[in-house]
């Protein structure tokens, strides 16, 4: 009796990993069944129907109208399965079991795409993570849906076979008419303007300085000061100044955003993300999580800026998940079977009011909350928070006079500048170590001791704060690296006791 059975290749998504998954079709004699096996859930489930609609309205035989037992099952067992970008494969492996379509080699090859009812394609999400896992299994060819494609091809040296509907990916493999593959997507520097250009603000020296800081080194910042002085356009302005991407970041980052069904066929990410919840986020919008885990706001932020406006509003237990993030660079979410771990590198930056009525050491204006409302104002943002914050800075309220008078300037295109080089110095810095990293901020704290010189006069001026002041051990090694950026803004080999102080006077302030 011939074989009536077949094998083809789809994938799970498993946070923003995708995992090979082989489904295999057995067609056997027997009262009409249809049956999925292997740890399926719903959507999955559901698969049986869209599948028997799809192929009836594309004119082919479907297994409903199959008098024979089929079965399907999808392996490794053990792998929960879920989502509907099955129906791809199924539909396939059936063609195939039925002997529908003629046969052909499917090793090497990866389908994934969810059907509508009239068989065409419909968009799944983590097209781009199916691509990486092919590339990694030497797989030469993946079949995703059309609207998916771009994204998938930008990885290179997989072939991508966009899809439109189920007659066409049939008539392809039958060698009847060919789809084109995709062309390997080209990344496009946005040109667009940003929401605020740092060259549209005025005055503020201090708090610009911060932010080139703060985007060159990835350091994690906080601005303080009181209404309406810019902190919220200052830190907008941010985005304007963030060096641009390397290729591994960029696949990163859209990894997760095609996990979390956010690529649009023509809004790849080519810049750093720049995310700003309100305050009300709950824990999972920020974290991430879910029955079926989506990334939340801090993985949506990976190498780029998570920007929480009015700090001391967010809910304290929000806050206090940020903390082993910022630590690690990424985000353990505990499931019911296993650990999930998302990519969590971002930069923070906060906003904040010195105190309830926003006033508080403002030179015209009083401030009028009493020293208990200020503390306990204060108190909503802990201790080992702030001990990750690297730099504080104050954003006083300037004179009208300056703002009407000053007129803007083109500062921000030497920054921009200056901050990219700084950027290519810390490659070159990084470039021989094991563990990929990027900029000074994800240094470990033995990286710091091994890749940070410091000039004889800093030796001693670092013992001499150390002897005097109460930072703690973190305190000393993120200090370090600031100053060590400070130092690659200038193109200087080794940290000098500017630099230190400079850094020193960003940490400083949270002693108060
Ligand atoms: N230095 C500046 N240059 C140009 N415009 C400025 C400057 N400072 C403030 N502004 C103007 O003031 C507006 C208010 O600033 P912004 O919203 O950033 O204040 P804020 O410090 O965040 O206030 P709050 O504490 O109330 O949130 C800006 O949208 C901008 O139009
Ligand atoms: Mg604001």
């Amino acid at each position: 009796m011939a074989k009536n059975l077949s094998k083809v290749y789809s994938a799970e998504l498993d946070g923003i990993k995708a995992k090979l998954i082989e489904v295999e079709t057995d067609i056997n004699v027997g009262l009409h069944s249809f049956n999925i096996v292997g740890l399926a859930d719903k959507a999955l489930s559901e698969s049986r129907e869209r599948i028997s609609s799809a192929l009836k309205n594309s004119g082919i035989k479907p297994p409903t109208k199959e008098n024979r037992k089929i079965t399907v099952n999808l392996a490794p067992a053990d792998v929960k399965k879920t989502g509907s970008q099955y129906d791809l494969a199924i539909t396939v492996g059936y063609l195939l079991a039925t002997k529908q379509i003629e046969e052909f080699d499917t090793r090497g090859k990866i389908f994934a795409g969810e059907l509508s009812l009239d068989g065409e394609l419909r968009p799944i999400s983590g097209a781009l993570n199916i691509a990486s896992l092919a590339k990694n299994k030497n797989f030469s060819e993946i079949f995703i849906p059309h609207a998916n494609a771009a994204e998938a091809a930008l990885i290179n040296k997989v072939k991508v076979i966009p899809i439109k509907n189920i007659q066409e990916i049939i008539a392809h493999l039958e060698n009847k008419k060919v789809i084109e593959p995709q062309t390997h997507t080209r990344i496009m520097p946005k040109t667009e303007e940003v929401s605020y250009d740092i060259n549209h603000i005025k005055g503020q020296m201090n708090a610009k300085r911060a932010l080139a800081i703060a985007a060159a080194g990835g350091h994690n910042i906080l601005m303080s000061g009181p209404p309406g002085s810019g902190k919220t356009m200052l830190a907008q302005a941010l985005m304007s100044i963030l060096p641009p991407l390397e290729m591994d970041e960029l696949i990163e980052i859209n990894q997760i955003y095609s996990a979390a069904g956010m690529l649009k066929e023509d809004s790849l990410m080519f810049r750093r993300p720049f995310r700003s919840p309100h305050h009300s986020a709950s824990l999972a919008a920020m974290v991430g999580g879910g029955t079926n885990p989506r990334p939340g706001e801090i993985s949506l932020a990976h190498r780029g800026v998570l920007f929480l406006d009015e700090l001391p509003e967010f809910h304290r237990d929000v806050l206090e998940a940020l903390r082993q993030p910022l630590e690690s660079g990424a985000i353990h979410i505990s499931r019911a079977k296993h650990n999930l771990e998302l990519p969590a590198k971002f930069t923070l930056a906060a906003a904040m009011n010195p105190c309830p009525c926003g006033y508080l050491g403002d030179a015209e204006k009083e401030c009028r909350c009493t020293a208990n409302e200020t503390l306990r104002y204060g108190k909503k943002i802990s201790g080992p928070l702030l001990d990750r914050i690297d730099m504080q800075v104050e954003v006083p309220r300037i004179k009208i006079e300056t703002l009407r008078g000053a007129s803007e300037t083109k500062e921000g295109d030497t920054l921009r500048e200056k901050i990219k080089l700084a950027r290519q110095i810390q490659k070159e810095r990084f470039k021989k170590l094991k563990n990929k990293i990027y900029t000074n901020s994800d240094m470990t704290s033995k990286q710091c001791d091994e890749l940070i010189h410091l000039a004889p006069e800093a030796d001693s001026f670092m013992k001499m704060v150390l002897d005097k002041s109460f930072i703690s051990a973190r305190g000393y090694y993120r200090m370090l690296k600031t100053a060590r950026t400070i130092a690659d803004l200038e193109n200087s080999e080794s940290v000098t006791s500017e630099h230190l102080s400079e850094a020193f006077n960003y940490k400083l302030k949270d002693k108060n």
